[in-house]
This record gives C-alpha cells, sequence and structure tokens, in this order.
C-alpha cells in the first residue's frame, strides 16, 4: 500500500493507494471516526457488485449503514438527484457528526460530495474512487458540483474529503471504454509534467502490463495532482494546467451532447489538436503533437474529428464557465512534459483550434 498526503492551508488529508482496499475501509474509518453512521452513496452498477460486499463489511466493523443508489450515468448530478440524496439523509436522521462515503467514478464522487459539503452546512465524507478518471482526477482536489441544463459543473464547492480510498482492484471490472477514458487523463499527466510518465506509459507492452504497474500509475498521477492543488487550491493560478485539451475537449463533449464521446476521450482529441495548433504557431516543440498521437492511439484512443465545423466547437468553448470576460486561458505545451498558461482573447481561439 502507498499513501500520499494532501496538505493544505486548513486541512489535510491522506490518500492511500493499493489492492483490495475497500475491506479495510471500516478499520480506516474507525481511525478518526467514532461515530456510528455512515450514509453510503453509489450507483446501480456498483452496487450490483460491491453494494452488498462494502455494508456488510462496514456492519461487521459495528457502524450503522444506509445504502443510498443512485443511477449510473451523468444524468445524476442534478438537483433532483441531489434532493433524493438530501432526502435520504434526513430519513436516516444523518447529523453534523456523522459521516458519508461517496463509493464511485466522477459523477457519484461530485454528486455526493457537493451533497455532503451543503447537507447542513456541511458533513464529513470519504472518497472512494471507483473508475481510473476519479482515482486520478476527480477525488483529489475537492472540486465537487452538479450540473445544470446549460453546463456541466456550474454548481458546486471546494470541499475536501476526510482521505481518499483508492483501491486498485475495483478496475478489473471497469468497462474497458472507461479504462481508455481515464488513460487519456493520465496521459494528461504526462504532457503537462512528467516526460518520465509519458515514457513509461510508451514502454507498456500491452494491457496487461498497464494494469500490471497500475498502482505506480495512479501514484504518480495523484502525486502531481496533489502537488498543483497543495500550491493553487482554489483554481486561480497553477491548477488550470490540469485542463490541458479540456477547452477543445468539453466543446467536443457538448457539440455531440454529451453522448457520442467520453469524458476522456473528448480530451483526448483536445490534447493532440491544440498541441497540432501550438506547434504550427511555433509555440511547442516539433514533433510533440505527433508523440501524443502516437501514445493516444496506442491506449485506443481517437486523436482527431473527421468532417466537424470547428467553429461550432469554438462557439461552445468560449461559453466554457472558465472563460471570465473576453479572454480565456489555454494550456500549451512548450514540449511533453513542460506546460503553462496562455491568455488569449476569445476571439483568437480560431487559430489555436482550425
Ligand atoms: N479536474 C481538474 C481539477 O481538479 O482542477
Amino acid at each position: 500500500m502507498k499513501k500520499l498526503d494532501v496538505v493544505l492551508k486548513d486541512k489535510s488529508y491522506p490518500i492511500v493507494i493499493g489492492k483490495n482496499l475497500i475491506d479495510t475501509l471500516g478499520e480506516r474509518i474507525k481511525e478518526f471516526y467514532k461515530g456510528t453512521k455512515l450514509a453510503i452513496v453509489t450507483d446501480e452498477n456498483l452496487n450490483s457488485i460491491y453494494g452488498e460486499r462494502v455494508k456488510k463489511n462496514l456492519e461487521k466493523d459495528g457502524f450503522e449503514v444506509k445504502l443510498i443508489v443512485v443511477a449510473a450515468g451523468e444524468k445524476s448530478k442534478s438537483f433532483g438527484v441531489l434532493q433524493e440524496l438530501y432526502n435520504g439523509f434526513l430519513d436516516f436522521k444523518l447529523t453534523r457528526s456523522d459521516l458519508i462515503i461517496a463509493f464511485g467514478g466522477g459523477v457519484v464522487g461530485d454528486l455526493c460530495g457537493f451533497a455532503a459539503s451543503t447537507f447542513l452546512r456541511g458533513v464529513p465524507f470519504v472518497q472512494v474512487p471507483t473508475s481510473l478518471l476519479a482515482q486520478i482526477d476527480s477525488s483529489v482536489g475537492g472540486k465537487v458540483a452538479i450540473d445544470l441544463e446549460r453546463g456541466k459543473n456550474l454548481v458546486g464547492s471546494f470541499y475536501h474529503p476526510e482521505f481518499v480510498l483508492i483501491d486498485t482492484e475495483l478496475l478489473k471490472t471497469l468497462d474497458k471504454r472507461f479504462l481508455w477514458d481515464g488513460m487519456a487523463e493520465v496521459i494528461k499527466y504526462g504532457c503537462i509534467s512528467s516526460k518520465e510518465l509519458f515514457s513509461r506509459l510508451m514502454e507498456f507492452k500491452d494491457e496487461e502490463e498497464l494494469l500490471n504497474n497500475i498502482d505506480e500509475i495512479v501514484f504518480k498521477c495523484c502525486d502531481i495532482k496533489r502537488k498543483v492543488v497543495q500550491e493553487d487550491e482554489k483554481d486561480k493560478g497553477l491548477r488550470m494546467i490540469l485542463n490541458f485539451g479540456h477547452t477543445i475537449g468539453h466543446g467536443i463533449e457538448k457539440y455531440f451532447d454529451y453522448s457520442k464521446y467520453t469524458h476522456g476521450e473528448a480530451v483526448a482529441m483536445g490534447m493532440y489538436m491544440i498541441t497540432k495548433n501550438s506547434e504550427e504557431l511555433g509555440i511547442t516543440q516539433l514533433g510533440t503533437s505527433n508523440k501524443i498521437k502516437e501514445i493516444l492511439s496506442k491506449y485506443n484512443l481517437e486523436y482527431n474529428l473527421d468532417n466537424i465545423d470547428m467553429k461550432e466547437i469554438v462557439e461552445s468553448t468560449t461559453l466554457d464557465k472558465k472563460n471570465i470576460g473576453n479572454k480565456m486561458n489555454l494550456i500549451l505545451l512548450e514540449e511533453i512534459g513542460v506546460s503553462f498558461i496562455k491568455s488569449i482573447d476569445n476571439n483568437e481561439i480560431g487559430k489555436y483550434i482550425y
């Protein structure tokens, strides 16, 4: 088992990474929680595989457990489902001294984290991320949110968990498409801040070798993310580098109504496209976009979109919530492993996309 600490001004918490850790959840909770009530939020798919096991184990450890199950998928990050969680907590008579557990991927983590941050003005919670994307990104750093009809993550807060428990064994039951989806964000960490990680990923022979080394990869990604978050918790500067590939990626997701491409698949294309253009503009070292193309193909990710009106993508892009006024921040690479933030006028975006 490996451990990392996220050290912030007002709060610090550990991230533990290893195999078969979900059966140790109760012991870890007991280290800091003296109460008995636990509300677990999960989705239908995970509930059918792990629900009973997690509940029974925690009951054996002496906890009174309520399992709240939401539908799988992004649609659950809504006000309607949020209210269902509040009602579940109220029925269970949950108080501010009790504990909530988010057991799931990014949707459950974001939704449950936001519910925890707002119910009774804040109830402590624990993140048990189950998808690769959630393990290396969304469960770390405290961003929790729900979606509005007009866009994703438009209502949320920064609310950190008591700890993050990452059981990489759970990735075995993850749908393959979502393994590659998470790999897009793994590749992103290599692109923005670690040439070594990028090379390591290029070295793996096949999926088996990747999965045999997944603890090391998850650890490296969480380490990069926690360092970025420690320096810029509220996303006012450095943290923006985590959005490499996301400006175009969000545009692509939105253009296809969040149904054709997963987040990671869209970000993969965003990373390649923006780098191809910044390379042509003389900003990025020649050959970088080819390296990105190669690594994306290796991990079953598309790198380009054919026959699409990129102007429409630009329009969705400039509506991204991170663009304030007439300016927007783009994340570009100098080379693999070295990124920077470039502030541009909204009307300049075309040259980075066409
Ligand atoms: N996923 C980007 C961030 O946490 O800032």
